[in-house]
């Protein structure tokens, strides 16, 4: 579960939503904060307006008034100016000591009208617009008759409306917001899905390719990526062709390699002509009871070119010894003897021949431990070392030799067990007594092991 979600985060797709989403956030952000500013500052802006020509209006209607006393004719305008807008809570005329001349509520005529303090949102020489705390805003605007300062209309204006207006307008910009915010999301979604989809089937792809398969990929789109895809085919496709291509090569390599050693095991047995073609006959005998085992077709191969290579040591052994008809003295058989380590020294040379080594160092060792030229015992003799030893000895006898005739194929078997336990592996001599015998009897041989 742990790597799982590791791999998740690893992923091409979590890392590409992360950018991408972050970038969307970021864009969302600062487009809600200018659009709100924006829309503070309008509306902000279109109430000042409105206050200012209220203040405005009022001023010049108080200002004949306000200059001939007509305490009845600034009333009128307050009355008037009070009723023209439902967000005017209150409208006086002040003296130029501040006094009110003239206001909307009658208990505050005559008391000094000081303008509150709050934020100043706007001043030129036809008056001033400020935002009190409370949110209402105070409009105070000159009076003046032909460039003589007569007084001051103050009015206080409500600023719920607007403030609801503003409300109304920030839920809308929110509601925009998330709608946006649920589609970028979603757009987000196919967006990686439409990358990482062709990147996950290229990466499966690539271990097809591994594991030696071929897999032609879906190509889903004709951009960048479906070109790359469309490569990848043609690419893996090549590579299929061109590993078929070097198997075929291989094999005819490999059949020609086999065809070289038995010609070159020809060659050794050639050299004594009582024992020509004597390593072909080792293999035939070493793959029956190599079949009767049930060995794998790779294991029966190797078995049947160690038996070519067996005696490849002999190239060495003198012909004083190797051709001597009578025979051998113990000096001579020791000369003899040492085929089996100079056909290790042979097959060392070659890397790709080392692997047959066990089966020609060995395949004199007896089975009590009494052979050469490890004197090896038991199970540590190497498996085709102990069936060409068998093979080997009943080929041997059953050959003609200048100092002796040879034995008849029942008389080499006999002997065969005669010495199963002592020179060779009882398990492989059961084994080629049956399949000698059943080959006999014209029986087939199936299910031993
Ligand atoms: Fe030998």
């Amino acid at each position: 579960m742990q790597r799982r979600n590791l791999m998740l985060f690893r992923s091409i797709r979590f890392k590409f939503s992360v950018v991408v989403l972050f970038l969307l956030g970021i864009t969302t952000l600062s487009f809600l904060v200018f659009t709100l500013q924006s829309v503070e500052h309008d509306f902000t802006g279109e109430a000042v307006a409105m206050a200012e020509t209220m203040g405005r209006s009022a001023a010049a209607s108080a200002a004949y008034s306000l200059l001939s006393g007509d305490m009845l004719g600034l009333d009128s305008v307050v009355s008037r100016m009070k009723a023209s807008h439902i967000n005017i809570d209150s409208v006086a005329i002040l003296d130029n000591s501040m006094k009110a001349v003239a206001h909307s509520d009658l208990n505050k005529r005559g008391e000094t009208i000081l303008p509150g303090p709050g934020r100043l949102l706007s001043i030129d020489r036809y008056g001033s617009v400020t935002e009190r705390s409370n949110g209402r805003l105070q409009v105070l605007a000159p009076v003046s008759v032909f460039g003589r300062r007569m007084g001051y209309a103050l009015l206080e204006v409500d600023g719920a409306l607007l403030r609801r207006a503003r409300q109304s307008a920030e839920k809308s910009v929110f509601k925009g917001l998330a709608v946006a915010a649920v589609l970028g999301i979603l757009g987000v979604f196919l967006l990686t899905t439409s990358v990482t989809g062709p990147i996950k089937e290229l990466s499966a792809g690539v271990l097809e390719l591994k594991a030696g398969r071929k897999k032609r990929l879906k190509v889903y789109s004709r951009d960048e990526l479906g070109q790359l895809t469309r490569n990848f085919n043609e690419m893996s496709a090549l590579i299929i062709e061109q590993k078929d291509r070097l198997a075929g090569y291989a094999g005819e390599l490999e059949e020609s390699y086999v065809s070289t050693l038995r010609v070159l095991a020809a060659a050794i047995d050639a050299r004594d002509p009582y024992t020509l073609g004597h390593s072909a006959r080792v293999a035939q005998l070493s793959l029956k009871i190599g079949h009767a085992l049930c060995l794998p077709e790779k294991e029966l191969e190797d078995l049947e070119v160690a038996c070519l290579f067996h005696d490849v040591g002999k190239i060495k052994t003198p012909d004083y010894v190797l051709l001597k008809p009578g025979r051998l003295s113990d000096v001579e058989f020791r000369e003899m003897a040492r085929h089996t380590e100079d056909g290790t020294n042979i097959l060392e040379k070659a890397p790709s021949l080392v692997k047959y080594i066990p089966a020609v160092r060995h395949h004199h060792e007896w089975y009590n431990g009494k052979g050469y030229p490890d004197g090896l015992s038991g199970d540590r003799i190497p498996r085709h070392a102990a069936i060409i030893s068998i093979a080997d000895s009943f080929d041997a006898m059953t050959s003609t030799r200048p100092y002796r005739n040879p034995r008849s194929e029942d008389e080499a078997l006999e002997e065969i067990v005669r010495c199963s336990g002592t020179q060779f592996d009882p398990r492989f001599v059961e084994i080629f007594v049956k399949v000698f015998r059943n080959e006999h009897e014209g029986i087939m041989l199936s299910g031993l092991i």
